[in-house]
């Protein structure tokens, strides 16, 4: 059970555009302000230093790292401490572990805290068969006896904030229980996709659950799930009430994504989607970054769901396939890409 890599598209939404939102940065913590309060997702495979530090540049106003396996942290697997890359640029990053023994939390919340996280996050919704089964990610939700100790483990642990991801529930929603639980074990914030377990990415996201459990905790409550665009997000603000938005898939080959929402959260007028020059400004960065991080070979095979990203829906999508094979080196990047371009200006499409 899992989600094609390819085609991770959230589901787009119709309805009218609600009005301006106004919302203040939003406080995790005394030294952890989110400002704007818009997030980039944890995502597995995907939110490593290099996008989360050209996300942060577009302007989200906090970053969060993959899951981190807490035990493999404790253990000191070195995969799993190479993950944990903070550069400066980041700041503030919030580090999502995965796990289900509060003494392992703990211990690997005190580690991530003292290598530099502004934030550690308890992951509580991943539906992958592999972690449910062992009992982490959404397979936490239903013993909320079980969250509110690994919860008050991990705040004596540290002094940042810490905060947790769930879903609404297995396949009910129990997210104020859940989220009760969380508050009373010490949790700053809960961030909710407003899916169950069992819903997987079916369907739309149900917002009533997200505004109920708004309505029944004092914490930060940070919506998640369809948010893609400024009008996505107003509509996410409005319809729950919650201090700060979520994004994930719409953020994919899409950083830009968090310049809208910072202008639409300030007031000013929406800047314009990115034109082709600009698309491979930044796309030029992304690459050297990946570079920088993890070398030129490694790049050129991770680096190809993030150049299809780019281009999906766009004429220079299906002539970027064809030279995903043949990528060796950072020019072969830039000419698949510079390729890529040149298909969107034969077609005169724009490059969004
Ligand atoms: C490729 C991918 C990887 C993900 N990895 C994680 C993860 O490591 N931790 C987590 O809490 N959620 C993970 N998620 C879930 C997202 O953070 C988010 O909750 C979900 O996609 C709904 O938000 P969206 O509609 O903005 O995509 C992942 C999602 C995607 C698409």
């Amino acid at each position: 059970m899992g989600i094609s890599f390819d085609n991770l598209k959230p589901p787009r939404w119709g309805g009218p555009v609600p009005g301006p939102v106004e919302r203040d940065p939003c406080v995790l913590g005394p030294d952890v302000v989110l400002d704007p309060p818009v997030v980039l997702s944890p995502m597995a495979a995907v939110t490593n230093p290099p996008y989360r530090m050209i996300c942060r540049e577009m302007g989200a106003g906090l970053v969060v790292t993959e899951m981190i396996h807490a035990r493999k942290l404790v253990e000191g697997d070195e995969r799993t401490w190479q993950m944990l890359d903070i550069r400066p640029s980041e700041h503030p990053v919030s580090v999502q572990l995965f796990g289900n023994e509060p003494s392992v939390l703990a211990e690997a919340a005190a580690i991530v805290a003292e290598e530099g996280a502004d934030v550690v996050d308890l992951n509580m919704g991943c539906p992958m068969r592999k972690v449910v089964s062992n009992g982490c990610g959404a397979g936490l939700l239903e013993d909320t006896k079980l969250i509110y100790e690994i919860f008050r483990a991990m705040s004596d642990a540290v002094d940042v904030p810490v905060t947790g991801k769930i879903r609404a529930g297995w396949e009910e929603s129990n997210a104020v229980d859940v989220g009760r639980a969380m508050q009373d074990g010490g949790a700053a914030a809960v961030t909710i996709h407003g899916r169950t377990r069992s819903d997987m990415y079916d369907g739309h996201v149900d917002l009533a659950i997200i505004a109920e459990l708004k309505k029944a905790v004092d914490m930060v409550v940070i919506g998640n799930g369809d948010v893609h665009d400024w009008q996505s997000a107003r509509r996410m603000f409005h319809t729950t009430g919650c201090d700060a938005v979520m994004v994930a898939r719409g953020a994919l080959g899409n950083p830009w994504v968090f310049r809208e929402l910072a202008a639409d959260l300030a007031g000013e007028e929406v800047p314009a989607r990115p034109d082709l020059a600009e698309k491979r400004r930044t796309l030029a960065r992304h690459v050297d970054l990946y570079i920088d991080t993890f070398g030129e070979e490694r790049t050129t095979f991770e680096i190809r769901k993030h150049l299809l990203w780019y281009f999906r829906g766009t004429p220079g999508e299906k002539t970027l396939r064809r030279k995903l094979k043949d990528l060796h080196s950072r020019a072969d990047i830039m000419r698949a890409v510079d390729a890529a371009c040149e298909a969107c200006r034969e077609v005169g499409a724009k490059a969004s």
